[in-house]
């Protein structure tokens, strides 16, 4: 894009604050590919064009929708905000759009689907976002590209002929000016995605210039000058909003030019976003609770992803999962919300997350009672085990040399108790002592 993109079109530290303090949101991708149960992609994978695919159209009768037990787990499991598939790449749309009627009025169900997800997300005190996807397979002047169902037809290049992505760029508009205007004030919103240079039988992949990312963002600006703008629209800038690594742990947190970023992974509980009713990668909760501690400990947040059902219901292995998440944050979520990645190194098998003078010890690897604390010796006040708030205490100089480091060495040793604390992972608080750093 050769036009200059100005800073003020992205969101200033202070106005993400409420992101990152939050640190913890659910994803819900639903769609009528609910139905095929294999994959939100199925209508790709399997190159279905728009008649095959109408079946389930014709069936999306999700009797059990409830989003108020939707949002009551959510906030169980400690998730602060929420981002709904608004549209995903099929082109079907939850809310009665007037752009199109390929939108859940017109299937069975015969409603909006978001207005009373946005109520009750909002009266359990979540935060309110939207997934919204650039391509739509089922758009008529959306061009076929390397992802579209119809890529391999025979007639592909003959079906591509008086598709014109500017009429398509124009009804996107259109969509994101209606769920920014009709549902109250939206705090997210979560582009996806952006894949120019990915060339496919002559097809060229697409990109900013292609959804006229410019003028879309300067749109969702002039209608929610405080929404939170995902980097998917493909537009290059230094001080992105958010970042969104997909599907795996940064090592380091990530960083624009060599600068700091907010930034957010998203995860699955098995791996499909849709639901998957034969997918069998379900993540145990230990590694559940690992993707939001690490997270955190790099400074980042986490969007955790629910495929519910064609029914409107978050199947039993999602419920298991949120579980997982509400029994630990209920006891832990002091270590998560506010937190972040501390100035100090902790030792292996362990996780440091920090706010101000508390630095949070997970511990992955339980140890044989003592855990040694490089650095540490001298910097806390106090020590307790965040579950139960039981002292941790820690050894003196007068203790046995053989286990403890010499005097003026600068590690705290602390002594923990010998079992397991019956938590998925243990955390010790400690109360720094004033301006303790490393
Ligand atoms: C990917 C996929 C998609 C999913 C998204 C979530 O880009 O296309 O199905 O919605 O990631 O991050």
């Amino acid at each position: 894009m050769s036009e200059k993109v100005s800073a003020d079109l992205f969101l200033p530290e202070e106005k993400k604050a409420w992101f990152s303090h939050d640190r913890f949101g659910m994803f819900i991708h639903w769609g009528i590919y609910a139905l095929a149960a294999r994959h939100e992609w199925v209508k790709s994978r399997e190159e279905m064009d728009d008649a095959a695919y109408r079946k389930y159209f014709d069936h999306f009768d999700p009797d059990l929708y409830n989003p108020r037990e939707w949002a009551a787990r959510a906030s169980a499991a400690g998730m602060k905000y929420v981002g709904l598939t608004a549209k995903h790449h099929d082109g079907f749309c939850l809310w009665d759009t007037k752009t199109t009627e390929y939108n859940a009025t017109n299937t069975p169900y015969g409603r909006d689907l978001i207005a009373p997800f946005v109520e009750a997300f909002r009266a359990e005190g979540l935060k309110v976002g939207f997934y919204y996807s650039l391509p739509d397979w089922q758009h008529p002047d959306f061009t076929l590209d390397m992802y579209h169902p119809l890529r391999n037809r025979e007639d592909a290049v003959a079906l591509n002929t008086g598709r014109n992505m500017s009429n398509y760029a124009a009804t996107m508009r259109e969509q994101v000016s209606e769920l920014l205007t009709a549902y109250g004030k939206i705090d997210v919103i979560w582009f996806d995605f952006s894949y120019p240079g990915r060339t496919y039988k002559g097809f060229p992949g697409k990109g900013p210039d292609d959804w006229q990312s410019l003028e879309l963002l300067r749109l969702v600006r002039r209608l929610a000058p405080d929404i939170i703008v995902n980097n998917r629209l493909g537009i290059e800038t230094d001080v992105p909003d958010v970042l969104t690594p997909e599907q795996y742990t940064p090592r380091t947190p990530p960083t624009v030019n060599g600068r700091p970023v907010t930034w957010e992974m998203c995860q699955t509980f098995s791996g499909s976003w849709g639901y998957h009713r034969d997918e069998d990668s379900w993540k145990s909760p230990e590694q559940l609770l690992k993707i939001l501690i690490d997270g955190v400990a790099l400074g980042g947040n986490l969007l955790m992803n629910v495929g519910p059902t064609g029914r409107g219901t978050f199947d039993q292995r999602a419920i298991d999962a949120l579980d997982a998440y509400a029994r630990w944050m209920k006891l832990h979520s002091r270590s998560i919300y506010g937190a972040g990645q501390s100035p100090f190194t902790a030792p292996d098998g362990c996780r440091y997350t920090q706010r101000g003078n508390r630095l949070y010890v997970h511990i992955y690897s339980w140890p044989n009672q003592y855990l040694h604390l490089d650095g540490l010796a001298g910097k806390v006040a106090y020590a307790q085990m965040l579950n139960d708030a039981s002292e941790v205490q820690w050894l003196g100089a007068d203790t046995d040399p053989h286990f403890v480091p010499p005097v003026g060495d600068t590690t705290l040793t602390l002594h923990l108790p010998v079992k397991k604390p019956d938590v998925v992972v243990p955390v010790v608080e400690l109360f720094l002592k004033e301006g303790a750093t490393p």
